[in-house]
C-alpha cells in the first residue's frame, strides 16, 4: 500500500497547482498529466485484456492501479469546465467502472477487467470528444 500512497500524495502536488487552472479544456498540465499519470495507470488495466497478471503480486499491481485510477478521476472531477454535463457524466462513470476493475483484480477476474476495460476505454473517448485536446 506504501507504493499507492506515495503516488496518490505526488498526485495532490500535482493537482495543488492544476487546480487553479480557469479554463480545463485548454490546460498543458492536465495534458501532461493525463498523458504521464492518468494513461499510464488506465493501460495498466487495459493491459490485462491482453495478458492476464500471472501471480497474486501481478494482479496486486492492477488493483492498485484500478484504484488509483478511481482517485485520479475523482480530481478530475473538481476540475470541471463551465460547461460540465458532459464532463461530469464521463468522469463518473470513470470512478465507477475503474472501482469495478479493482474489485475484479482482486478476485482475479481477468475477463470481468478486459469487459470493464473497454467500458474505461468509452468514457476516456467520450470526454475526448465532448472536449476535444487543444493542439499546443
Ligand atoms: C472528464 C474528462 C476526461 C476524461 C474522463 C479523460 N480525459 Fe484525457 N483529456 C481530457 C482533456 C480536456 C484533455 C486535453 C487537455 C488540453 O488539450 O488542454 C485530455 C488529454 C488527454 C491526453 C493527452 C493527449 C495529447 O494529445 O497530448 C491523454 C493521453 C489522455 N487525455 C488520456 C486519457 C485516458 C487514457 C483517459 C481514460 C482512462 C482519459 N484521458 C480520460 C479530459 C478527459
Amino acid at each position: 500500500m506504501t507504493y499507492y500512497k506515495a503516488i496518490l500524495a505526488c498526485v495532490a502536488v500535482i493537482f495543488a497547482e492544476l487546480v487553479f487552472a480557469d479554463d480545463a479544456t485548454s490546460n498543458p498540465a492536465l495534458k501532461q498529466f493525463m498523458a504521464t499519470v492518468v494513461a499510464p495507470a488506465s493501460n495498466v488495466v487495459f493491459g490485462v485484456a491482453n495478458e492476464a497478471p500471472k501471480d497474486d503480486a501481478g494482479w496486486a499491481v492492477v488493483e492498485k492501479n484500478a484504484l488509483l485510477l478511481a482517485e485520479l478521476a475523482k480530481q478530475i472531477q473538481k476540475m470541471s469546465p463551465a460547461d460540465h454535463d458532459a464532463w461530469d457524466r464521463q468522469v463518473g462513470l470513470l470512478i465507477e467502472r475503474a472501482s469495478i476493475a479493482a474489485t475484479a483484480a482482486k478476485s482475479h477476474d481477468a475477463d470481468k477487467i478486459s469487459d470493464i476495460g473497454n467500458d474505461i476505454y468509452e468514457t476516456c473517448a467520450g470526454c475526448h470528444t465532448a472536449y476535444p485536446v487543444k493542439p499546443k
